[in-house]
């Protein structure tokens, strides 16, 4: 039975949103800090970065549930790295996720401790997951970390800092978005492919086709910054703007920026042909990218 990718993402979606809230009662966490990571954490993303592991273990026929703690705890990290872009010192934005930020709601202190609290309280709900091996666990921290880290996101969020009052060449740019959002991208369909115990050559193909994914992620959520509307994205547009942020959009024009998306997809999707694995929806998320309007 083929299901279509709008019940698939419905579907994971739920699932996801009924597993979070679980993991952060069962921690004995100081009440305002609990409310502030709850605020963001069950905002309403589209949690599409676990949809991504479930997809992956979708294409290889292993039970979704084995990935679950690390999807939980890769949105955790997800989340956090939003309630710390949002912080005045940082894009100093009002509107996330359809609501105020979370340091207008409460404080910039407790903000920034609710981003501790969910990027720690991820790697406890890893390491604390029983059905995966000691060896795959140990295998899929080294990567998360190595995906949210200074290596990784962190490090592109501190390029895209520093990039404010300069013009970065294209390349550049390229870099900065495989990091700061590129990484997490694709930290899921890799952890799926290792969960998923996927041949070497599976495993090339699939983390290739993340890598084109993640970069058309970002180049796509520098275009809605332009073109979308505040009441679809959630989240103030124009900020990049504001901010004199260098985008895909800055640098190349609106059509610019769109034809590197197309042909980012298209490389994307092309990376799946050879799998032999059932990568319809894997597809199908790579086609999504080219007319989402959130
Ligand atoms: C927004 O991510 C920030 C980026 C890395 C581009 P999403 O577009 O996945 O945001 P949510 O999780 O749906 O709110
Ligand atoms: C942020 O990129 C990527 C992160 C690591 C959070 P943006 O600053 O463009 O994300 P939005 O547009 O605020 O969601
Ligand atoms: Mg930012
Ligand atoms: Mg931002
Ligand atoms: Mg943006």
């Amino acid at each position: 039975m083929t299901v279509s990718l709008d019940t698939y993402m419905k579907e994971k979606k739920a699932w996801i949103d009924r597993v979070l809230p679980r993991y952060l009662n069962a921690a004995p966490i100081p009440e305002k800090l609990k409310s502030s990571m709850s605020y963001s954490l069950m905002a309403g993303g589209k949690r599409i970065r676990p949809i991504l592991l479930f997809a992956t273990l979708h294409a290889l026929g292993t039970d979704e549930e084995k990935g679950l703690c690390t999807a939980a705890g890769l949105e955790m990290i997800h989340s956090y790295s939003l309630i710390h872009d949002d912080l005045p010192a940082m894009d100093d934005d009002d509107l996330r996720r359809g609501k105020p930020t979370n340091h207008k709601v409460f404080g910039e202190a407790t903000a920034i401790l609710a981003g501790d609290g969910l990027l720690t309280l991820a790697f406890q709900v890893v390491a604390s997951d029983r059905l995966l091996s000691g060896e795959v666990k140990s295998r899929i921290i080294e990567r998360l970390s190595n995906a949210a880290g200074p290596e990784g996101m962190v490090g592109g969020q501190q390029e895209d800092l520093e990039a404010e009052e300069q013009a970065l060449t294209i390349d550049k740019l390229m870099s900065v978005h495989r990091r700061k959002t590129g990484r997490l991208i694709r930290f899921p369909v890799e952890a799926g492919a290792l969960i998923g115990e996927a041949a070497r050559e599976q495993y090339q193909c699939l983390t290739a086709y993340a890598d084109h994914l993640g970069l058309a992620f970002q180049i796509g959520d520098d275009i809605l910054d332009i073109t979308g509307s505040e009441a679809e994205l959630g989240k103030t547009v124009g900020s990049d703007l504001t901010n004199h942020k260098n985008t895909y959009v800055s640098l190349l024009t609106l059509d610019g920026a769109r034809k590197e998306l197309s042909r980012h997809v298209d490389r994307a999707i092309a990376y799946l042909g050879s799998t032999g694995l059932k990568t319809g929806l894997l597809e199908e998320i790579a086609a999504y990218l080219l007319h989402r309007t959130h």
